[in-house]
């Protein structure tokens, strides 16, 4: 699948299948971006995705498939976006899941590691694999999706997931303090409670109202919402944004 475009800029939205990244795959190409869809298991979201970008007219993309929490695959990926598209401009790290909601005392070895290749350990292999180009390019953009749960721990049952949240917060650091002198700014999103598929799967209704009931803004945040402050990071008008961790939460957690 491809729609054509006349600008040159490429970005890679991990997880643009469904919420968040599909939303932030769709403003991008909105905003003239060259798009690099990918998903794992939903395709027909990947296509969904690829629809709406072709709805706009403009715009070009292409849909990849692949595991980001195995390495091999993350670099097959990689290789293959930059074979297709010649360059990179802007990565965004949000393929990402809480996977199972379990207490830490019934935690076991698989799935805190099975949490950790997805949210951390991903965004190492991905970033990995498309560096080497941004640095010969000396330009790029890398915008990780943390969340609130890296803050504050998260909702219960979320020990390992808040913990490789938390640890992408502070890799977007280190990474922005090491890129920054190559071109490449690096910041991070921490999105609060968002109504996506991710909370159809992981909260019940009388959990979703409670968090609601302590978002000053009264409500759950939307996908578009994330996505234009990742579309705003990546753009020109944040050129001076350097590992800078923005909360989108309605006011459920101010620094
Ligand atoms: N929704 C929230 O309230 C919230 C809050 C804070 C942070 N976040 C973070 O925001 C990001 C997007 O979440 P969302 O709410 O949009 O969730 P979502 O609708 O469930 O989407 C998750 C995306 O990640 C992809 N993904 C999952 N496992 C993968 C794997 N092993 N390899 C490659 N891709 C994989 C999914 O692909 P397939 O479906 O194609 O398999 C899907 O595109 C995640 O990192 C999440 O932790 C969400």
């Amino acid at each position: 699948m491809t729609v054509e475009s006349t600008s040159e800029k490429v970005a890679v939205v991990t997880g643009s299948s469904s919420g968040i990244g599909q939303a932030t795959a769709v403003e991008l190409a909105r905003r003239g971006y060259q798009v690099a869809i990918h998903y794992f298991r939903n395709e027909q979201g990947a296509r969904d995705t690829y629809e709406k970008i072709r709805a706009l007219g403009a715009g070009h993309a292409r849909v990849y498939s692949c595991d980001v929490s195995d390495h091999a695959q993350a670099g097959q990926m990689a290789g293959d976006v930059l074979a297709d598209f010649g360059r990179i401009d802007l990565l965004v790290n949000n393929a990402g899941s809480l996977v199972e909601r379990r207490l830490f005392a019934g935690m076991d070895r698989d799935l805190w590691r099975r949490v950790m290749a997805l949210n951390l350990d991903s965004v190492f292999y991905v970033t990995h694999a498309f560096l080497p180009t941004m640095i010969r390019q000396g330009s790029g953009c890398i915008v990780n999706v943390a969340s609130i749960a890296g803050r504050n721990g998260g909702g219960l049952g979320a020990s390992a997931y808040s913990s490789a949240k938390g640890a992408v917060v502070t890799l977007t650091k280190s990474l922005a303090r090491e890129l920054i002198g190559h071109g490449i700014r690096v910041n991070c999103v921490n999105p609060g409670v968002i109504a996506t598929p991710f909370h159809e799967r992981f909260s019940t209704r009388e959990m979703l109202d409670r968090f609601i009931a302590g978002i000053p803004s009264g409500r759950l945040g939307a996908a578009e919402e994330v996505a234009r402050v990742i579309a705003f990071l990546a753009s020109e008008d944040a050129c001076y944004v350097v590992g800078e961790c923005v909360e989108i939460n309605g006011g459920q957690l101010m620094d």
